[in-house]
């Protein structure tokens, strides 16, 4: 049978797996579904994250819609961006 301290380990446990889960997705923020980015979640839906990353920064770059100063490297934006919630998925 489980004892207390047993218990209290599998407590500590659930809650620190839920923080890591949680941490990423609301410190950064999501891809918004709007007239811009729409084309890019059915892309993710049909051909993957990969192919759709490839066309991001034709517009988010330095002359068009540029970064935070201080934005971490940006090799894989939809690692970090998730897509924003959708009705329709
Ligand atoms: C056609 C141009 C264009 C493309 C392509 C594009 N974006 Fe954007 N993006 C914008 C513009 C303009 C804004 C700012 C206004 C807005 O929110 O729509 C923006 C805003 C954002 C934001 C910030 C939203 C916020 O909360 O302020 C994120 C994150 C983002 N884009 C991610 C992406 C990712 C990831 C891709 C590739 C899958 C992508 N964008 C492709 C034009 C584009
Ligand atoms: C290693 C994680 C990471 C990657 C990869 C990444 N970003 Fe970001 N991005 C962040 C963080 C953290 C911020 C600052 C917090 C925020 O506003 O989301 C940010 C901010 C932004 C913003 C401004 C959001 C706002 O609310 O003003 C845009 C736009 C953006 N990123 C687009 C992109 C695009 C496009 C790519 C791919 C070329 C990309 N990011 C890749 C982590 C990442």
């Amino acid at each position: 049978m489980l004892k207390k301290r047993d218990f209290a380990l599998i407590v500590l446990a659930v809650i620190i797996v839920a923080f890591l889960w949680a941490a990423p997705e609301e410190s950064t923020s999501r891809v918004p579904y709007d007239d811009t980015h729409r084309p890019y979640f059915e892309m993710v839906k049909k051909e993957g994250k990969k192919a759709a990353e490839k066309h991001c920064e034709t517009c988010h770059n330095a002359e068009g819609v540029p970064f935070p100063a201080e934005h971490p490297p940006k090799f894989r934006c939809l690692f970090c961006h998730k897509l924003e919630e959708t009705p329709s998925s």
